[in-house]
């Protein structure tokens, strides 16, 4: 049997009546004295195999029988196309190799509690509808990267040590490590976003943010993965209209690109097929009036007050008024980052904005327009209790060529549990970190 070339199982249409060596390992098997149905699976799909008893040497057959759920395995056949099975081939064995036994795999086939699961991650992951649900992670980054690369973005990272807070010093990683300065873990790269967009009209940082929250919620994470793209003489609007953009290519590239991944998540494709710019844009103000309205009719427990920040009830509620993601901006600047720029009519309001995605996914991106003027951040720096040295730096972008600019962040996590329509978004990056979880 030859080992050297073999072939995966998304290649087999071009394969059929042909011979060909599958490697990998055994999904499922079902047998009984003279036939039997391994599945084997090997990171690209799952097949179904016939082995028959006479067509393989006895101890072959008997290596067989014994194996047991990720054994590893690699199986030379014919590929015969078959409508009914589940991938439209099954293969005809003649040969077999029994390269591991398996025997006891913990995750079988029946329930098991998510602690459990979460625990024994490295293996979780072969599973169907986590191997689905990272399918869709990785389209999600991909379209991400095209949509900005395409749009005329240039990538400039931002560093993961930092000298200061970007969104507020209350969920800072402190890292103990650089010659008499305190120095933490980034919480988003905005703030040199902003140097590389002078730099280069339009950049993009992407990359493991770090939030040391101490909510445990199914929206957040410790460690999660962040883009964000900033503009050179932009606007909130247009902001705005670059947010819709991007969301409607990525909800379109995992459609096109990841269709049968969504019917293993049984995902409602409807729901993304919505996903079409223009996105509504709600005015806070709107917004406080409709959470009022909620709370009238007896849908919001919590009356809201003018002036606060949305929990997750507050952002549902708004989003169920549409069927898209809908844009809500202007919020009152008390509650939002120091770097805001504010409402000329009405200093009170920063012009940002938060998208909010429909079916109480909540929050998928945060931005806005920038401040620009060198008085006003000296001011917000000191009113934030922030220290004025270590963003020195970041006011040279106020003293040399100061413009309106704008950006946003998105959540990759937060964007791919939406896609997939899943609970939580602890399932939706390889190793999740969380308040309670650094393992495995
Ligand atoms: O709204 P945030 O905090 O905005 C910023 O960090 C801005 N500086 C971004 C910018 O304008 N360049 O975070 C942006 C997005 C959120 O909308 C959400 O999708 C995600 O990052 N996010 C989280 N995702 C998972 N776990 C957490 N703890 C998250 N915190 C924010
Ligand atoms: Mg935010």
């Amino acid at each position: 049997m030859t080992l050297s070339t073999h072939t995966y199982i998304n290649q087999l249409a071009q394969h059929v009546g042909s011979e060909v060596t599958l490697k990998g390992w055994l999904y499922n098997m079902r047998s009984s004295g003279k036939i039997a149905f391994p599945q084997l699976r090997d990171g690209t799909g799952v097949v179904q195999c016939v082995v028959l008893k006479t067509a393989v040497p006895p101890e072959t057959w008997d290596a067989l029988k014994a194996m047991g759920q990720e054994s590893a395995l690699v199986i030379s056949g014919t590929v015969r196309a078959d409508e009914r099975a589940p991938g439209g081939f099954e293969i005809d064995v003649n040969n077999a190799e029994v390269l591991q036994q398996v025997h006891d795999y913990p995750i079988t086939p029946k329930e098991h509690g998510t602690e459990f699961l979460m625990d024994h991650r490295h293996l979780w992951l072969r599973s169907r509808r986590q191997h689905a649900v990272l399918k869709v992670r990785h389209t999600v980054v991909q379209a991400v990267r095209n949509f900005l690369d395409n749009d005329g973005f240039t990538l400039a990272d931002s560093p993961i040590f930092t000298p200061a807070a970007c969104e507020g010093t209350t969920t800072l990683f402190e890292v103990d490590y650089f010659e008499g300065e305190k120095a933490y873990l980034t919480q988003s790269g905005q703030l040199y976003n902003e140097a590389t967009a002078a730099a280069f009209g339009k950049s993009y940082c992407f990359g493991p943010t770090f939030r040391a929250e101490k909510s445990k919620t199914r929206r957040h994470l410790t460690e999660f993965w962040m883009v964000e793209p900033e503009m050179a003489y932009a606007t909130l609007e247009d902001v705005m209209q670059l947010a819709e953009r991007f969301l409607s290519y990525i909800a379109a590239r995992v459609l096109e690109d990841r269709s049968e991944e969504l019917k293993v998540l049984e995902r409602d494709t409807s729901k993304l097929e919505a996903i079409v710019a223009p996105f509504p844009r709600v005015h806070y103000d709107d917004a406080v009036k409709m959470l009022l309205e909620g709370h009238e009719r007896g849908a919001l427990e919590a009356k809201f007050e003018w002036g606060g920040d949305f929990g997750a009830p507050d952002e549902t509620y708004i989003s169920s008024q549409f069927d898209k993601p809908v844009m809500v901006h202007h919020y009152p600047a008390a509650i939002k980052a120091f770097y805001m720029a504010r409402d000329q009519e009405r200093p009170e309001l920063a012009l940002g904005v938060d998208v909010l995605a429909p079916e109480g996914y909540g929050e998928v991106i945060g931005g806005g327009e920038r401040a620009t003027s060198l008085e006003f951040l000296h001011e917000q720096i000191a009113l934030h209790q922030l220290p004025q040295e270590a963003f020195e730096w970041y006011l040279d972008l106020r003293r040399y060529g100061s413009v309106p600019h704008g950006g946003f962040g998105m959540g990759i996590e937060r964007c791919t549990a939406w896609m997939c329509g899943i609970e939580h978004i602890r399932e939706t990056i390889p190793f999740p970190r969380m308040l309670y979880r650094i393992r495995p």
